[in-house]
């Protein structure tokens, strides 16, 4: 089976500052992979790499099959145009630690956006698609709303809405809840938790433990861009074999 991501020996520096150092990892169909470490372990910077938002150094990275950012011909890798990564990306739906919606548009308006600009769905079916998502996420009422009417919670959910509007076959999360007061994570992880039932694949940079414990098929630690330690909820966060891992889990208790 085709992974729906691949990184191999994927490799980003800015400058002369290597930020990932050779990841290796596997998503497959399905899986919610999440990716723990401390600030600054490279983890924003893998996400953006896989959804081409950076280019990667060296190495490899696939998507469900497809080399991202560029064609390789002759074992030659040359660039993609913008129009070809921009293509590419649409498959893939990011959600951000600050939500990103736009302040202007209705709820409605925001999840419709890029269905209709992007995709050229009619306005009238991604109407319909769009409140069938606002039910998923518990905001019907709320389609005819601003943004700023609404709590941390409430944005990052009508967020995840507009990421699935566009049908995405994977969905990358970075610190999703970190930005909401403590009493609306809960309602966030909840559709999180419904989208990975629904089957969806899913890569999470999260310091939610127990969601990681609940709904990821796997865990990946990373550190100093590296993956120092990668296996099951229970192998990782129940059990870690490296002192690394055993550091950072005891920072968060
Ligand atoms: N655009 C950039 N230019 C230069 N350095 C960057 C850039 N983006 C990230 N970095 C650096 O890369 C490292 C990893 O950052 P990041 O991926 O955001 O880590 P994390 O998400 O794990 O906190 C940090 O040292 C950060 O300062
Ligand atoms: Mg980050």
């Amino acid at each position: 089976m085709t992974p729906m991501i691949e990184a191999r020996d994927v490799w980003k520096s800015f400058g002369s500052l290597d930020v990932l150092k050779g990841i290796n990892l596997e998503v497959a169909p399905g899986e919610v992979t999440c990716l723990i470490g401390p600030s600054g372990s490279g983890k924003s910077t893998l996400l953006r790499c896989v959804n081409h938002l950076e280019k990667i150094t060296a190495g490899r990275l696939f998507v469900d099959g497809d080399l991202i950012g560029y064609r390789e011909r002759d074992g030659v890798l040359h660039e993609m145009s913008e129009k070809n990564a921009a293509e590419q990306r649409r498959d893939i739906g990011m959600v951000f630690q600050n939500f990103n919606l736009f302040g202007h548009r209705t709820v409605l308006e925001n999840i419709i956006e890029a269905p209709v600009h992007v995709k050229g769905q009619p306005v009238e079916e991604a109407k319909a698609r769009a409140m069938e998502l606002l039910a998923m996420v518990g905001l019907e009422a709320k389609a005819g709303v601003y943004p700023i009417q609404l709590s941390g919670g409430q944005q990052q959910r009508v967020a995840i809405a507009r990421a699935v509007a566009m049908d995405p076959k994977l969905m990358l999360f970075d610190e999703p809840t970190s930005a909401l007061d403590p009493e609306l994570v809960g309602e966030v992880l909840r559709v999180m938790r419904d989208l990975a039932d629904q089957g969806m694949t899913m890569l999470v940079v999260t310091h939610e433990m127990a969601f990681a414990r609940e709904v990821a098929d796997k865990v990946a630690f990373m550190a100093e861009g590296r993956i120092i330690e990668y296996g099951t909820p229970d192998e990782v966060l129940g059990n870690p074999r490296e002192e690394r891992t055993k550091a950072f889990l005891s920072t968060l208790f």
